[in-house]
């Protein structure tokens, strides 16, 4: 059992990007290559509209690709959905479900979310799984609650803990500008791990647990150097180049992990 976990920066691009921003996936593919984002794993969450042509044009390279959500069924009549299957042919590695605009926006429910996640890693693809509460779940003190059953609903029985990343992601963090403080970071963090422990024993120190919410290049230092983050998903950031690549950075000196 490994005793580092190599640092996994990940940019979420939501519904953001069209053709012209294949430049600036360019951008980020050669500040990489340039050794500009330091040690860790690099990887862009692009819409399913640029998924095939980023990968094409990032061949070969330093970065690697995911998509944002994916449907259950492997093909088939369901009109508008996207299967796991369909984003690994199209190049990408990862497959991001759970998160919260998409619990929102779609209704996902926890069971949805871990069929999901099993469609991701019957495709061959590594799961980014995002849990995270509300503003008003923290303030009434079931931010924990919250996230331990969240894990423990949508996690696959059998997932392989080297295909699995979690996203701690409050969603009153997200594109707001405001994060928590590193003390809850942290204490969120080590309860995850604490209950990965309890879901997967003996395999929670593989899994790489990312905090996400306003990660910037002001606080990425700071955030992505608590104990147990082991790397970060970025949204808005993540549109710029030099934005994502200095939040990568963060790793440039030495690797920044907690110990296993
Ligand atoms: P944000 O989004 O960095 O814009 O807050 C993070 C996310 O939703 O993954």
């Amino acid at each position: 059992m490994p005793d580092r976990r190599r640092p996994l920066v990940a940019g979420n691009w939501k519904m953001n990007g069209l053709g012209a921003s294949l430049a600036e996936i360019a951008a980020i593919r050669d500040g990489v290559a340039a050794g500009r984002a330091g040690s860790a794993e690099i990887v862009l969450c692009p819409p399913a509209t640029l998924l095939m042509a980023a990968a094409e044009l990032c061949e070969g390279g330093p970065i690697g690709f995911g998509g944002q959500d994916c449907g259950v069924e492997a093909s088939g009549a369901h009109t508008g959905d996207i299967s796991a299957e369909m984003l690994k042919d199209a190049g990408a590695a990862y497959v991001i479900v759970g998160h919260s605009e998409r619990r929102a926006d779609h209704g996902e429910t926890d069971s949805l979310v871990r069929a999901k996640a099993a469609a991701g890693l019957r495709a061959g693809l590594s799961v980014i799984l995002c849990v995270g509460e509300t503003r008003a779940e923290r303030e009434a003190g079931e931010a924990m609650s919250k996230v331990s059953g969240q894990l423990a609903q949508s996690l696959p029985a059998d997932v392989p803990a080297t295909r699995l990343v979690i996203a701690y992601e409050p969603v009153w963090a997200i594109g707001s500008g405001v994060t928590p403080t590193p003390q809850d970071v942290a204490a969120m963090h080590g309860f995850l791990r604490e209950r990965l422990e309890h879901q997967l024993p003996g395999k929670a120190a593989i899994v790489r647990i990312l905090y996400g919410g306003s990660v910037k290049p002001a606080n990425a230092a700071e955030l992505l150097g608590l104990p147990d983050v082991d790397g970060a998903l970025v949204g808005g950031a993540s549109l710029k180049a030099t934005e994502f690549l200095q939040i990568a950075h963060v790793y440039q000196a030495s690797e920044v992990t907690s110990s296993g």
